[in-house]
């Protein structure tokens, strides 16, 4: 064998020990030097568990008491952001600039909402994967044109939903954002729904729900179950219905019977409120 040949059997057996390990793409233009001392907080040593969409898997590991500490800082410095924005541009402009979530530091984009911010609807998800950091929308992926399709079903759209995610950047390796992650991001979240007043919101999958519900209950409890979510900023509680998500759907095809239910519920309900406003 020659030596480029060589070369090229060694280039190509690295690229497949990459691929195994779950590098699925190559983003950046600039090496990043992963050497080089922290800046601010470092990311939380995670296990890369694949998303967590349905309810028998485990909630990922938090991180050590230590970064703990910071990413609960980091959430009240996100309480106290969120509560200043009056706009959901100006909003997004705080989670754009906010460093408080350690997964900003290896994602492409901050990717914030999609859809109508005057929809009826808003939809929270659970974090964004490779082509979501790619193009900093929410549900561009195969999860998100299988949500397209479940919306379509029930003659909805993206210009009748607005669509979020509960963090915003995408954890390493598409695992599930820990509980920490989250609550770093969960104020702005919280205030978008303020700032959007929704008739419904849909928690789509296990991460979703698990953070905005005080249930502690896994997705297959949860789905399917209204609930009135209490919301700062807002007098009246928001029917809330927590649904599988897409991806979970896309592996288990099986459950979209009951994913069908839900979403014949959730229009049921949205003509009821619909009615009820035109009536006035
Ligand atoms: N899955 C999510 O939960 N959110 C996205 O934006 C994409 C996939």
């Amino acid at each position: 064998m020659t030596g480029s040949a060589d070369e090229r059997e060694a280039a190509l057996a690295l690229l497949g020990w990459y691929i195994e390990m779950g590098a699925d793409e190559a983003i950046g233009l600039e090496a990043a030097d992963r050497l080089a001392p922290p800046e601010a907080i470092p990311p939380p040593p995670s296990i890369p568990v694949p998303r967590a969409e349905q309810s028998s898997r485990p909630v990922p590991v938090d991180p050590p008491l230590a970064l703990t500490d910071s990413l609960a800082d980091a959430a009240q410095s996100a309480r106290r952001l969120a509560a200043g924005a009056d706009r959901i541009e100006a909003l997004a402009a705080l989670v754009a600039e906010f460093d408080g979530c350690p997964l900003k530091r290896t994602a492409t984009n901050t990717v914030f909402t999609d859809g109508s911010a005057m929809a009826p609807v808003m939809i929270i998800g659970e974090a964004p994967g490779a082509d979501e950091d790619r193009t900093g929308r929410p549900f561009v992926g195969r999860a998100g044109q299988l949500l397209d399709r479940m919306l379509a079903a029930i003659g909805l759209d993206r210009s009748s939903v607005l669509i979020t995610n509960v963090v915003y950047w995408r954890p390493p390796g598409n695992r599930t954002p820990t509980a920490a992650e989250i609550a770093s991001c969960l104020p702005f979240a919280f205030r978008l729904i303020a700032l959007v007043r929704p008739k419904i919101l849909v928690l789509s999958g296990g991460a979703a729900a698990g953070a905005l519900l005080p249930q502690g209950q896994g997705i297959t409890r949860l789905r399917g179950r209204w609930f009135d979510l209490a919301v700062p900023g807002l007098e009246e509680r928001v029917p809330t219905l927590p649904m599988f998500h897409p991806s979970f759907l896309l592996r288990t095809p099986v459950r979209k019977r009951e994913a069908w239910r839900d979403l014949l519920s959730l229009r049921a309900r949205l003509d009821e409120l619909l009615a009820g406003d035109s009536g006035h």
